[in-house]
């Protein structure tokens, strides 16, 4: 039986259990996956329950991603450079941190144009400097000969996120926003556009260009404002959901050694 569940608040309307249960379903396990919604103060109590109860492991989201650090025994590569945590794996008594974020946006990106990869000197701007955009940051600063451009409302997180980068420069959102005929990639990472401040959006998109692939980590409404205004200019729409599907197929591999089929994480995007 594995014992599965996502902290975080607020959590009701999350869509993980249902891809997680579509997981368990697929190779044949009994397991469940709840939510506990819950006060930062509970953190320390829940994760000795976890232990207690020998749980398999649990997600991570808004807003403990850092906070649940101090509770945990250790952190991966990843996650420690982030100092972020989406997915913490109960190993031998101990909670070991992960940080899926990234690697599941890249491999949304990967199955959505693989021929992204293939050239080189793109120009990539990141929108925002939270959680997210970090582990996405970190995710890209592999490409070779790639600058990853970031804009965010407060410029300091900007440039911290960005001396962690091999090639990057800092921008404002009204820069941004200028500039946008620049960039192959835009990635906006904020909470801004989630149900129900649909109307809002953190740059408004102008002439972007023509080949420019352009995705918002907001899942709903799958089609926010941003998204819209993309779509209205005819260039590629990536969804959040997609990030949402292959970071939780990353989460479902490190605690069980099954990696969810392609088809299956195809059919949940819809
Ligand atoms: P997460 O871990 O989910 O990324 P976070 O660390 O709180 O969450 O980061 C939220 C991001 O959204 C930040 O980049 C934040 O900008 P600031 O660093 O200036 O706070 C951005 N953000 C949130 N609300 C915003 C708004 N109304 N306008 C512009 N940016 C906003």
């Amino acid at each position: 039986m594995y014992r599965l569940g996502l902290i975080g608040n607020p959590i009701k309307h999350s869509k993980s259990p249902e891809l997680h249960k579509q997981f368990l379903k697929e190779f044949n396990v009994r397991g469940a996956y709840e939510l506990y919604e819950l006060l930062e103060i509970e953190l320390g109590t829940f994760t000795e329950w976890v232990k207690r109860e020998g749980l398999l492991g649990f997600n991570v989201t808004v807003p403990y991603k850092e906070a649940i650090i101090p509770h945990l025994d250790r952190l991966d590569f990843f996650a420690k450079e982030m100092n972020a945590v989406n997915t913490v794996k109960l190993m031998n008594g101990e909670l070991v941190g992960y940080n899926t974020d990234g690697i599941g946006y890249m491999e949304a990106l990967r199955q959505f144009k693989p021929d992204f990869f293939d050239h080189t000197n793109k120009e990539i701007l990141i929108i925002g400097a939270g959680g997210a955009a970090k582990g996405i940051a970190l995710a890209l600063n592999g490409l070779e000969n790639t600058t990853i451009n970031i804009a965010n409302r407060t410029e300091e997180r900007a440039l911290e996120l960005a001396k962690k980068l091999k090639k990057s420069h800092v921008y404002s959102l009204e820069e941004a926003e200028r500039y946008l005929e620049t960039f192959d990639l835009i990635i906006q990472t904020t909470t801004v556009g989630m149900q129900p401040n649909i109307d809002e959006q953190v740059i408004r998109l102008n002439r972007v260009k023509p080949t420019a692939i352009v995705s918002d980590i907001v899942y709903q409404p799958k089609w926010t404002k941003f998204l819209k205004q993309a779509n209205a200019q005819g260039v590629y729409v990536l969804f959040g959901i997609d990030m949402l599907i292959y970071q939780a197929a990353k989460s479902f591999e490190i605690w069980t050694g099954h990696r969810p089929n392609e088809k299956l994480l195809e059919s949940l995007k819809e």
